[in-house]
């Protein structure tokens, strides 16, 4: 008998993270469930047992490479994985510019990084995105910065560039999600010769705690959510969907692009080509 698919979820306990873990659970994966608080990985793991989903629960802090380097050496010792899927993140209101980045960007290199040996052929990593970083045009000067992903000095380096006049949460969850995109379309390539892929998701408004917290700190969302086509926001059931085909075998031809999931708004918005 074939062992069962093994799927880490990064940010786990969050409202798209529960979503997939409940998708990838029910079709019959092993997760391992990644998240910073382990009452909160403990109370889903519970959840999903009473669903006869085996899940593992490991405490990690993305942007941290020590968690990390531990993460993949328990994931190394359960023997590799085939799926990741990083959904770990913080949006504007909820950290400076310093930490968004931090967690959103660099966070992603760092796993992918730290991860990748211990990905099985045919594996695929979603990393996910967002819309936003269509909403603005992006700086050369920065992603020249950001190619360098895993610089130690990454984050005072884009603190002194002229580019940048002013950076606020809002400017650096944009650019680190624009980074997100940037970093894998470089990545497929290397990843291509392992034999796995790695794409990014990128979620337009969807009805999440993060999504909520974002509405009622920018009350100017609800305008630019009027203007969405589908004429609603996302539920965490349509990005877990659309993770659950990327990492299907229906999804195999695609490594290194982007998948826009926000109902058309980024279209709407006339935003699609910046
Ligand atoms: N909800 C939206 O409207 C929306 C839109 C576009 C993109 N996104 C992106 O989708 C992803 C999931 O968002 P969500 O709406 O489910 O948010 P959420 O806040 O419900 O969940 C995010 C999860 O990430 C975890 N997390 C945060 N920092 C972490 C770190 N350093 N290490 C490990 N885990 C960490 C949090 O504990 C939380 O469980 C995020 O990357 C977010 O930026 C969300």
């Amino acid at each position: 008998m074939s062992r069962p698919r093994r799927s880490l979820i990064t940010g786990a306990t969050g409202g798209m993270g529960l979503a997939c873990a409940r998708r990838l659970g029910a079709a019959g994966d092993s997760l391992i469930l990644v998240d910073l608080g382990q009452a909160q990985l403990d109370a889903l793991r519970a959840e999903l047992a009473g669903d006869a989903i085996s899940a593992q629960g490991l405490v990690c802090d993305v942007a941290s490479p020590d968690q990390l380097a531990k993460l993949a050496a328990v994931v190394g010792d359960g023997g590799g994985v085939d799926v990741i899927v990083n959904f770990a993140g913080l949006s504007p209101t909820m950290a400076d510019w310093r930490r968004i980045m931090d967690v959103n960007y660099v966070g992603t290199a760092r796993l992918l990084d730290a991860l990748e040996p211990q990905v099985r052929p045919g594996g695929v990593a979603v990393c996910i995105g967002s819309n936003s970083s269509y909403l603005l045009e992006g700086i050369p000067a920065v992603s020249e910065v950001l190619r360098d992903a895993l610089a130690p000095d990454l984050l005072d380096r884009l603190a002194v560039l002229d580019e940048v006049e002013e950076w606020s949460p809002a400017l650096a969850y944009a650019l680190s999600k624009r980074g997100v995109r940037e970093l894998v379309s470089r990545l497929a390539a290397p990843w291509g010769q392992r034999g796995a892929r790695v794409v990014s998701l990128s979620p337009g408004i969807t009805d999440t705690p993060m999504g909520r917290q974002e509405y009622e700190h920018q009350p100017a969302m609800h305008e630019m959510a009027k203007l969405t086509p589908a004429g609603r926001d996302g539920t965490p059931d349509d990005i877990a969907a659309v993770v659950e085909f990327l990492c299907s075998p229906e999804g195999a031809y695609i490594s290194g692009s982007d998948v826009l999931v926000d109902g058309g708004q980024t279209a709407a918005l006339g935003a699609l080509h910046r």
